[in-house]
This record gives C-alpha cells, sequence and structure tokens, in this order.
C-alpha cells in the first residue's frame, strides 16, 4: 500500500468513525431501527409544518397522524394541521410530512424519508404508521412528548432515510392484575409505554387464585365474591395477612373500552382464563365447581393452591363455556389464553368423580405421564375445541405440553430455557417468555444493589440481562427457530403495591426488552442502547412514568414500602 492509499484509509475510516459518532449522538430510537441512513440535504424544520394523509389511509393510521400533529403542535407552540388528500409525494409542497400508503411495504414495516424539505413515510398498514410515528418522535427532543411548549430546542430532523420492519410478530408483554389490581386509567398508561416500544400484544392475566377480575353476567358471584380477598399477605408471612379487604374488577364496557384504546395504539389485547388451576375466585364464589365442594377462600397469600377445577363434575365445562361465550363477545383477539401453569393433581386424585371421568374416557396412566396429567389434557382439548368453534385459537402456558397436545394450540415457554426448546422442538408456535430473561417481577440487581430495591419474589434480572437474550442462541436447531412466534416479559404483581413500582419493575427493561423482539439478530448494542436511555428517562418523566435508575447510578424506589433482602 503507498503513502496516499494508507492516508486516505485512514481518512475514511476517520470519517466513519466520526459518522457513527454522529448517528449514535443523533438517534436515540427504541427499538434501534432496522436500517439509518445519513442523506445529504439540510434540516427538516417542525414547527408549523403541515401533515399530509394519503386518503387511502384507514381510520387508526389516520389516528395516528393526528396524534402526531397533536404532539407537534403542543410542543413546539406551532400549529402542524393534518391535511387529508394527497396521492403522491411529488404533490407535496415543501416542508411538510406526507404518509402514503404504500402496498407492497411488508406488514408492520415502514420507511421514513427526510430531506430538508419534506418528511416521507411509506407504510402498508396502520402498524407501519403508528410505527414511523413513534419514530418521528423519537427522532425530536424529549420534550415532544410534553404537554406545554418549549422554545429554544432543536425541533429539526436530519436527513435521513429510515428503513425499518421488526424481527418477530407477536411482541407481548404481560400484567397481572389479579395479584394486585390496576385500574383503566393504570392498565391505559401500561398500554402507552408499551406503544412507544412498537409492542403489539398485551397478554391481560385476568384471573387467579386472589381475584376474579372479569364482570361475567351469567355468573354474577365471580365478581360479588371472587373479585373481593380479606387481605393480602405480608411479604412471604404466609399464614396471616394485612386484614385489609381487597379486590376490584372491571366491567364488560371497561374491557371493550381498554381493548379499543389497545388497538388505537396497533395494540391487540389477548385475555387470559387461567384454567384448570389458579381457580380459587371462582370455587370461593362456586364451590360446586370444585373436587370437594369447599368452603373455599379467595387466597390472601401467594403461591400454588391445591385446590382446582373439578372437570369430573359436568358443570364445570358449561360453566367454562358459559364463561368464554361473554369472554369472546369483548375480546376479538386471534388468540384467547388459557393458562394451563401449575395445576397440582392432588384433589383430582382423590376425587371419585374426576377418577369416573378419567375411567369413562378410558385414560390409562403410562411410563411418562399419570392419568391425572392426560386428564388435564383432556380439559385442554375440550375448552381449545369449543373455542375453535368460535373461530379462535388457544395459548397455554408450557405445562399444557405435558402428556399430548393438540395440533393448533400455541405454547407459552416459560419455565427457564427448557420449555423454549421442547416447545419449539415438538413443532408447536411458541411464544418464548423464559423465567431467565423475560420475568420482570425479579429484582433488577444484585444481593448488595437490593437492600435499596422494593421487596420483589426473588431472582436478578438486570437490564443488562434482560438485553442479554438472544432467542437463537437458546434455540439452536434451524427448524425449531421457525416455531417462534416472538418474545414476551411477564410481570406478575404478588409484591407490587402501587403504580409506580409497577412502573418501576417495567423501565427501562421495557426498552430492552423491545430490542430483544425488534432488532435483527447480531444487531444489538448495549452501549448503544444506554446511551439512548438518557433520553427515555426523560421521555418517562414528561409522560408521568416511575422508572428503575440503576443504570445511572441512582437505584431504589422513593417511598418503598419494604425493601429488598
Ligand atoms: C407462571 O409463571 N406460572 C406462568
Ligand atoms: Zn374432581
Amino acid at each position: 500500500m503507498n503513502f496516499i492509499k494508507t492516508v486516505s484509509a485512514a481518512v475514511l475510516l476517520l470519517s466513519a468513525f466520526t459518522a457513527s459518532a454522529k448517528t449514535e449522538k443523533k438517534i436515540e430510537i427504541i427499538p434501534y431501527p432496522t436500517s439509518v441512513e445519513y442523506i445529504k440535504g439540510g434540516d427538516f424544520k417542525v414547527p408549523g409544518s403541515q401533515l399530509y394523509i394519503d386518503p387511502a389511509l384507514d381510520s387508526v393510521s389516520r389516528l395516528a397522524v393526528y396524534r402526531l400533529s397533536d404532539r407537534l403542535s403542543c410542543s413546539t407552540g406551532k400549529i402542524s394541521p393534518v391535511v387529508v388528500g394527497l396521492s403522491s409525494a411529488s404533490a407535496a409542497p415543501k416542508k411538510d410530512f406526507v404518509f402514503l400508503l404504500d402496498k407492497p411495504i411488508a406488514p408492520e414495516s415502514y420507511t421514513l424519508t427526510v430531506n430538508g424539505k419534506s418528511a416521507v413515510v411509506r407504510a402498508s398498514d396502520s402498524h407501519g404508521f403508528l410505527y414511523s410515528v413513534q419514530t418521528i418522535l423519537q427522532l425530536l427532543p424529549a420534550e415532544v412528548y410534553g404537554k406545554t411548549p418549549v422554545k429554544g430546542l432543536k425541533w429539526s430532523i436530519p436527513s435521513i432515510v429510515i428503513k425499518d420492519t421488526p424481527r418477530f410478530g407477536y411482541r407481548g408483554m404481560h400484567l397481572d392484575c389479579s395479584r394486585h389490581f390496576w385500574t383503566v386509567e393504570e392498565t391505559k398508561k401500561y398500554l402507552d409505554i408499551m406503544a412507544v416500544y412498537k409492542l403489539n400484544t398485551f397478554h391481560w392475566h385476568l384471573t387467579d387464585d386472589q381475584g376474579w377480575r372479569v364482570e361475567i353476567k351469567k355468573y354474577p358471584r365471580l365478581t360479588e365474591v371472587g373479585a373481593l380477598r380479606a387481605g393480602t399477605c405480608i411479604k412471604r408471612n404466609f399464614s396471616s395477612h394485612d386484614g385489609i379487604l381487597y379486590g376490584g374488577y372491571y366491567t364488560q364496557e371497561q374491557m371493550k373500552e381498554v381493548v379499543a384504546y389497545a388497538k388505537g395504539l396497533g395494540i391487540t389485547v389477548i385475555p387470559e382464563i387461567d384454567l384448570p388451576g389458579h381457580m380459587l375466585g371462582v370455587l370461593a364464589a362456586y364451590p360446586e365447581l370444585g373436587c370437594t365442594g369447599g368452603p373455599y377462600e379467595v387466597w390472601t397469600r401467594w403461591g400454588v393452591s391445591k385446590d382446582v377445577l373439578c372437570p369430573g363434575k359436568g358443570q364445570m365445562f358449561t360453566f367454562l363455556e358459559d364463561v368464554f361465550d361473554e369472554l369472546c363477545e369483548i375480546f376479538p383477539s386471534e388468540y384467547i389464553h388459557i393458562g394451563g401453569d401449575e395445576c397440582p393433581k392432588d384433589r383430582w386424585e382423590k376425587c371419585p368423580d374426576c377418577q369416573a371421568l378419567i375411567k369413562s374416557l378410558g385414560i390409562v396412566a403410562d411410563s411418562t405421564h399419570t392419568a391425572e396429567q392426560y386428564l388435564q389434557n383432556y380439559v385442554t382439548k375440550r375448552v381449545q375445541d369449543y373455542l375453535a368453534g368460535k373461530g379462535r385459537k388457544i395459548i397455554g402456558w408450557d405445562e399444557i405440553l405435558e402428556g399430548k397436545l393438540g395440533e393448533g394450540a400455541t405454547v407459552m415457554a416459560w419455565r427457564y430455557g427448557d420449555a423454549c426448546v421442547k416447545s419449539t422442538g415438538m413443532g408447536f408456535p411458541t411464544i418464548l417468555t423464559p423465567t431467565t430473561y423475560c420475568y420482570f417481577d425479579f429484582y433488577q440487581s444484585d444481593k448488595e444493589g437490593r437492600v435499596q430495591e422494593p421487596y420483589a419474589i426473588g431472582g436478578e434480572l438486570p437490564i443488562e440481562k434482560v438485553y442479554g437474550f438472544e432467542p437463537n442462541e437458546l434455540i439452536t436447531d434451524e427448524a425449531s427457530r421457525k416455531n417462534i412466534l416472538g418474545v414476551q416479559a411477564n410481570l406478575w404483581t404478588e409484591y407490587i403495591l402501587t403504580p409506580e413500582h409497577l412502573e418501576y419493575m417495567l423501565l427501562p427493561r421495557l426498552a430492552a426488552l423491545s430490542e430483544i423482539q425488534w432488532c435483527p439478530e447480531g444487531s444489538k448494542d448495549f452501549e448503544r442502547l444506554k446511551a439512548s436511555l438518557d433520553k427515555h428517562f426523560k421521555i418517562y418523566d414528561i409522560l408521568g412514568f416511575t422508572a428503575n435508575h440503576r443504570i445511572q447510578g441512582n437505584p431504589g424506589l422513593p417511598g418503598a414500602k419494604y425493601l429488598g433482602e
């Protein structure tokens, strides 16, 4: 290599380095887009720009643009009106946003081309437009999320081309509203921050031993009795409780409201009725549905109850069918989650009705499974068939794999990595939510750090560890990988007492999760995420979210009632 070549190579290298340093500084989008390219042209100045909508856009896409208009007008102090009626970018006046329907673009994807004169979005569905709006917002100062105009900020976007498409079609976040109850407004706020990170599925864990939270008109005692518990245990002192009556439930109208709100954010709500275990809420209200007939109480403690539904009594199936009839009227989702986890078989082993059913079905134990495990398969299959008749598919926790699971079921694999490997290997569509990386009820720091954290269930899941999850490292077999539908994190709320605490467990780990769900394999970069989080902490502040600031050297949740071990 001669000297000139060496020097020019060094200059090239240096400029590449400066360009990338510039990129790091400018783009603080989470999840980071699939492709980002800076192009020639000046900055696109946002204040007072108009937002042109292709008339072919559907109502959810239009709503997304109207919301962007609202954000821009509020924060810059200059009105950015929406104009409907533009079918081609070339007709766009200068200095404006344009949103165009472009059918060949893949589902949930978009392109954003910004130059000094315009910012043009192309997408083929409402998800693409919604995500483009989130990206545009994150290209601007965090104050764009605020309620008042802020002068003196750089309200402009550099010339850039972003092409963006998600890695996984299922990008979920779960919320347990049984152990602690979250109001409709709190739930909507949870959905708001999921939307910022381009998640598309909200798994709503609506029922459990500690409270039934769904209004079912045919069974009023579910909410009159099953939604209330006599108290709540303190930390792990399961033999007593605080004596404070605790409860709550959602009316059907409220749940419909949450479904509609989520739809406007591009989020599908999947309801979970956890069966046949985790059912003390039901048994307290209708003891005839249990093996022993009770009496039962809505649980005041945490754990796994031995009292479960009794399939031997035929009315259990009638009850479940009635519940799903009403539930399907509220939730239009393709999938209904039927739980299936942690169902001890102690009662079934002793129950004459369950044993008679086992006999009449010709179920026999073998070297791999007990007759009672096969009985759970029978329950799962009957519910699956009933829901199939209503055009719905089931999702169940990975315990539904024990014995034989019917084709067409989707598995939510949660037990460490093993269940993820087993489920995808058996050919079932699988949502990966392994405890090791995806249980957001775990502590966010090590044993020393957690003395400043609020008391939690246990575990150790700092954001760095969440970010380290790579589905293809867990699922190494190529054929099995094809069965991964996506990734979800779960937020169980036994030890989560307030909305602030809930948000503290969610943020910023949700940001890390979103990059696992969205970014192409091999493109994650923890330093980039960390650098972007400075801005995202500001966004949380502006939107009124509480977050865990450990990564900024400031752990803890002020006002936490109980501290960690
Ligand atoms: C679970 O964590 N029991 C699904
Ligand atoms: Zn029974």
